[in-house]
């Protein structure tokens, strides 16, 4: 590894900016065959497409057959949630094929001041009975990763874990705020773990196929799927403003709702939080998690082409500032935490920074400058960018900068 003309032994996982590698970012504006991207139009029908191409096929996978919403049904209904200020709903989507059906929930508090509320939508870990005290919500029956400090054991979800992630989500200052919540449960769109067998994968299997093909979805590209699946309900949902839907994720959900808004061009936002490897971080900086550890670590997540470039980062002609860039000319929001390294704050602010002459082709504000801003110091532009201190969580700080973002971007506040 040569760094500043010297030879040394590489640290994995690397935690000092001394020993990031020397590395060729490849230029957005170039296609893969060398041609110079000068218009938002060339960008739009050449190089988006190819790059969109590249990371599906080699990154997270594509998803191998459409599978519609068979059905959808609201499951429970209150207009009087949160003192009156909310709509609460549930609503199952259906899916059947063959002979398969699986279901997931969607827990949507919307305020009832706006006829058709703008709405943020997001993954949540542990079941959305964990992001609110409210009783009414609906238990998933669905497997779930353990986590004792959480009170979750045997993979099932039960009363004890209420409201456990409620720091995360502060329903009321978003409905307050004129934006109403979406939360699903990522378990019930493919639970995360490496067995194919369960979730919507078989869902696309041809006769005898027992797991995706190299260059089929992951589990990424499965959740990336069910939010686009939230989005075709919620065209039918006339409590809900389509045309203003904000994906948005933390950490490995953070990698989702990147992808998903790469793809599904009706997000009218994206928001990755603390998103990391596979993510918002640049991939050939190899500081924190790296992506052969990724791959080791979390088989399941992408599709298995992405292996190739297990320690062999420098072959990869694309990195993710382009999958931030995909997401052009919407706004993208990538915050970082100080003390999350494992996600490679800096790698991150990178990438925001490199996807921003593709935001300014189409006239759109970015990143301004190389140099990374103080902590707690948010850039609001288009591509929009913070580090706060603390770890890698969702803090209160977050989402306020979020809804002030989103108030100025799509609101035009
Ligand atoms: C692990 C993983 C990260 C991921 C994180 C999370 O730390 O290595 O890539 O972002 O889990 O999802 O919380």
């Amino acid at each position: 590894l040569t760094i500043f003309g010297q030879i040394v032994p590489q640290k994995d996982p690397n935690y000092d900016e001394n020993n990031v590698p020397k590395f060729d970012l490849p230029d957005p504006l170039t296609t893969f065959s060398g041609k110079k991207i000068k218009k938002s139009s060339e960008w739009i029908e050449e190089r988006r497409p190819e790059l969109l191409t590249f990371f599906s096929e080699n990154v997270y996978g594509k998803v191998p057959c459409k599978i519609p919403i068979y059905q959808w049904k609201v499951v429970e209904q209150s207009g009087n949630a949160l003192d009156g200020k909310a709509c609460r709903k549930q609503v199952d989507l259906i899916f059947k094929k063959d002979n398969h059906t699986l279901r997931f929930n969607i827990l949507m508090y919307l305020p009832n001041e706006a006829e058709k509320a703008p709405v943020f939508l997001g993954y949540n870990f542990y079941g959305n009975h964990t992001i609110t005290n409210d009783t009414n919500i609906l238990i998933s029956d669905a497997w779930t990763r353990n986590d004792k400090s959480l009170g979750i054991d045997n993979h099932r979800l039960t009363e004890d874990s209420r409201g456990v992630r409620a720091n995360r989500w502060p329903v009321e200052k978003i409905i307050d705020s004129g934006y109403g919540l979406a939360t699903i449960f990522y378990c019930e769109v493919d639970p995360d773990r490496d067995d194919f067998s369960d979730g919507i994968h078989p869902f696309c299997y041809i006769e005898g196929q027992q797991c995706p093909a190299s260059d089929e979805w992951g589990s990424i590209s499965a959740w990336a799927w069910g939010l686009s699946r939230a989005m075709d309900y919620f065209e039918q949902d006339n409590d809900v403003d389509a045309s203003k839907v904000i994906v948005f994720g933390h950490s490995r959900l953070g990698k989702t709702a990147l992808w998903a808004g790469a793809q599904d061009e009706r997000f009218s936002a994206v928001i990755s939080n603390n998103s990391g490897c596979g993510g918002a971080a640049l991939s050939k900086r190899r500081f924190g998690e790296t992506i052969a550890r990724i791959n080791a670590a979390f088989p399941h997540w992408f599709c298995k082409n992405f292996r190739k470039y297990n320690d062999n980062e420098v072959a990869l002609p694309v990195d993710q500032h382009e999958l931030i860039a995909l997401i052009a000319p919407r706004p993208v929001y990538v915050a970082s935490a100080e003390k999350d390294l494992w996600a490679d704050p800096r790698g991150e602010f990178l990438a925001a920074y490199f996807a921003t002459p593709v935001y300014e082709l189409f006239g759109k504000d970015g990143i301004p400058s190389q140099e990374m801003p103080p902590v707690n110091q948010p850039i609001h532009n288009t591509v929009a960018y913070h580090i706060r201190t603390g770890e890698h969580d969702v803090t209160d700080f977050d989402w306020e900068q979020y809804i002030k973002w989103a108030d100025k971007q799509l609101l035009k506040k």
